[in-house]
């Protein structure tokens, strides 16, 4: 039975649609895992854009009543539903939630790229299980991050953590203490900015198949072994001498560590 995850934050930018299309290509191309992916974000949807999806019918139409096999396309083996590229009319994304219990059982992960407006964000954090924030670090993002962390709590479904996107390392840069002491949240992943991305946009391809070995890659590949319960193989000699591994771990591998363990089966 599929775990429904999505990445929110009220504002645009930090990487939401990134990060929804980059973990659910890991998930499905590293971990074997059956993912389905659908652009939430109906007023400006990308996820298409960023596939280079041509597709006739899209999230719009399955809410309005298509069916679920003509709403779905195959990309980097994972189901897409997009979203229509022309906002033609309103629709009711509040019917998500049924829809997506409907396919729940044919996928391990289902995973909604969220809009940062209001009015789409609450059905989908209502038709999620869990809900990741996504931030940049500097503190007029993470405090409009936030917002979408208290927005969350008002629907119920429980913030696993937060993410901090496009990380130079810079001494101004807000620390990963400070953004967990300032939203009370575990931070689970510190992906660094990473300029192949812009390479990988040109070319329509996603980073973790285009430049699998890149910082950015490899961080949101660590994200993506915890969502998929997996412990991460390292050899034999290093158990050994890691036997209390924990205290080499960096904090956000400790966060990631205790989140596996709840999508352990
Ligand atoms: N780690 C990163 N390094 C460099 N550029 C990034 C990174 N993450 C996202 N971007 C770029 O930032 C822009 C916004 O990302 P996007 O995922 O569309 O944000 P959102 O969905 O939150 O609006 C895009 O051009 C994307 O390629
Ligand atoms: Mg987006």
């Amino acid at each position: 039975m599929a775990k429904v995850i999505s990445f929110v934050s009220v504002k645009g930018g930090v990487g939401k649609t990134t990060i929804s299309l980059e973990i659910a290509i890991c998930l499905a191309n590293e971990f074997n895992k059956r993912v389905l992916l659908i652009d939430g974000n109906i007023s400006a949807p990308n996820i298409a854009l960023y596939l280079d999806l041509t597709h006739k019918n899209s999230l719009q139409d399955l809410l309005k009543g298509e069916s679920f096999q003509r709403t779905v396309y195959e990309s980097y083996n994972v189901d897409v539903v997009p979203a229509a590229l022309e906002h033609y009319d309103q629709t009711d994304i509040f019917r998500l939630r049924r829809i997506i219990e409907k396919v729940k059982n044919k996928y391990d992960f289902i995973i909604i790229d969220s809009s940062p407006h209001y009015s789409e964000m609450i059905p989908i954090v209502a038709a999620s299980e869990m809900i990741f924030i996504v931030t940049t670090p500097d503190k007029i993002t993470l405090t409009t991050s936030l917002k979408a962390a208290r927005l969350a709590k008002s629907q119920g479904t429980p913030i696993e953590g937060i993410i901090i996107n496009r990380v130079k390392n810079v001494p101004y840069e807000v620390s990963c203490e400070e953004v967990e002491w300032a939203s009370s949240l575990p931070v689970l992943a510190k992906i660094p900015e990473e300029k192949k991305i812009t390479e990988c946009i040109f070319y329509k391809q996603p980073l973790i198949i285009k430049e699998p070995r890149s910082k950015a890659a490899e961080e949101i590949r660590n994200l993506a072994q915890a969502f998929s319960g997996e412990e991460k193989k390292t050899n034999w000699f290093l158990r050994k001498i890691l036997k209390n591994k924990e205290a080499f771990m960096r904090r956000e591998q400790v966060n990631r560590e205790i989140l596996r363990r709840k999508f352990m089966i």
